[in-house]
């Protein structure tokens, strides 16, 4: 195989290297294609368009395959836990149990939230969506840690410690608030999903009971979202961060990225839209028609397709195992999951899904799972986001480690060519 690309334009051929990585993955690198021939490339949704180099986290969306620094999704949703799993995004090694009770301590170290915190939700009404107090006060930890815009490279151990112990606690404030009950002291007797839970669903002074079903429930649900390499919320964490904005800035702009009901905010969409089947007799027939005329109807079926899946997410087929297996020993019966299958079957087996490529992704069934765990469906996207916390932590390091350029990418111009400037009475 030849390691360079040839490019006939205008008259003349160029050569452009072809760069392989470690799962023999191919990229033509054009650096230097405006330089050598005057064009840029166009590429709407960067569909075709590799934006980095990264030892993070691989997908194959032919195969289904989707592996987190070499460890498969399938051995670490069932045997790591999720703070091994974020150790190992961050660091690059699954940790040994002196590095794992460091980590531990680390994070369990920051999880006091400034008072001021407390102040500035409060500031929101009461039934504000959580997504927008858990990116603007993520946001606002710069202001309670100005040392983060003003670090060197490479001096965020603290305030990646801080963010992990902190978003669990924000994202239980806000529920707390929304419920209009007093909030939980995080408690470092417990593990970081007990804790979480604790905050969550515990009432302040008493001890909370927390169910190790759900416990280990949620320790999965947080390992599937982990990472997810370049998605659109991981893209814009990395963006924000190459102008040399501070951690928190970047992971705040992460949250709103992850918000889109296309991105992270489907998994809210999609039980809103198994209740509306719901409450219309159930006919998924209806609705995979429905979905089909989308251009018509303007209906989407969400948890539905994705940018590389074109086989199943191997994440939804292991939370699809996890909702039956969770459903049954809480002896929750929710009529949304058979309904859920039956939009699955219908769907899988007719031509336009097919021909798509369109398979349920990891939003088709998480939510039947966070429901049954007593998470409302609003909160849905936050508990995405707790789950994606530390690949996000782990892409933004691994783009200021190999001192990434800012990213800037051009574009075609298709607007007004030069006119002359006509005064305001001549209009
Ligand atoms: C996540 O990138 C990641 O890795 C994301 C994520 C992560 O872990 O970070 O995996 C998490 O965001 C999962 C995706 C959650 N979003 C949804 O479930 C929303 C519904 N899905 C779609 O909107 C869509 O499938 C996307 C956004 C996920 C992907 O869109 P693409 O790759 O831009 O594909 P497209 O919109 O161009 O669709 C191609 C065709 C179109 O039909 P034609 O124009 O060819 O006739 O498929 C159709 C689309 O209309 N199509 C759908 C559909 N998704 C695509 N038709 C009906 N229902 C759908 N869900």
């Amino acid at each position: 195989m030849s390691n360079t690309a040839e490019l006939s334009v205008d008259g003349k051929t160029y050569q452009f290297p072809i760069v392989e990585g470690s799962e023999q993955e191919k990229a033509i690198d054009i650096s230097n294609l405006r330089d050598q021939t005057g064009y840029v490339t166009l590429d709407k949704g960067y569909k075709n368009t590799g934006a980095t180099q990264s030892a993070i986290t691989f997908l194959d969306g032919e195969q289904g395959i989707l592996r987190y620094r070499g460890y498969s999704i399938e051995d670490l949703a069932a045997k790591a836990n999720f703070l091994g799993v974020a150790y190992l995004l961050i660091y690059g090694e699954l940790p040994n149990q002196q590095q794992y009770q460091e980590f531990e301590k680390s994070i369990q170290s920051h999880s006091q939230v400034k008072e001021g915190m407390q102040t500035i939700l409060n500031g929101f009404p009461q039934d504000t969506h959580p997504m927008i107090e858990l990116s603007s006060l993520v946001n606002a930890l710069s202001a309670f840690y100005p040392d983060s815009y003003n670090e060197k490279a490479g001096d965020t151990e603290e305030h990646v410690a801080r963010l992990l112990a902190q978003l669990p606690t924000i994202a239980a404030w806000s529920y707390k608030k929304a419920k209009g009950q007093a909030t939980v002291q995080p408690n470092n007797n417990l593990d970081y999903c007990s804790n979480f839970l604790s905050m969550m669903f515990g009432q302040a002074g008493e001890e909370y009971k927390v169910d190790p079903v759900v416990a280990e429930a949620l320790n999965t649900l947080l390992i599937l979202h982990a990472d997810h390499e370049q998605n659109c919320s991981t893209s814009t964490v990395r963006l924000v961060g190459s102008s040399q904005a501070n951690l928190y800035a970047s992971i705040s702009a992460g949250i709103n990225a992850l918000w889109g009901p296309l991105h992270g905010g489907a998994n809210q969409e999609v039980i809103e839209m198994l209740e509306d089947i719901k409450a219309d007799g159930g006919d998924v027939a209806k609705y995979v028609d429905m979905a089909k005329n989308a251009k018509q109807t303007g209906f989407r079926l969400f948890g539905f397709g994705h940018r590389v899946y074109k086989n199943f997410d191997p994440r939804a087929k292991i939370i699809k195992k996890a909702a039956d297996d969770v459903l049954s020993k809480l002896g929750v019966n929710d009529p949304v999951l058979e309904i859920a299958k039956g939009l699955e079957e219908a769907a899988l087996n007719d031509d336009y899904f097919v021909s798509r490529k369109l398979y349920p992704n990891v939003d088709f069934y998480s939510g039947i799972i966070y429901r049954a765990l007593g998470i409302p469906t609003n909160m849905f996207t936050v508990l995405f986001a707790i789950g994606r916390l530390p690949g996000w932590i782990a892409q933004w390091k691994e783009m200021r480690a190999t001192k990434e350029p800012i990213g800037r990418p051009r574009q075609i111009y298709v607007g007004s060519t030069l006119r002359d400037f006509k005064a305001l009475a001549d209009r």
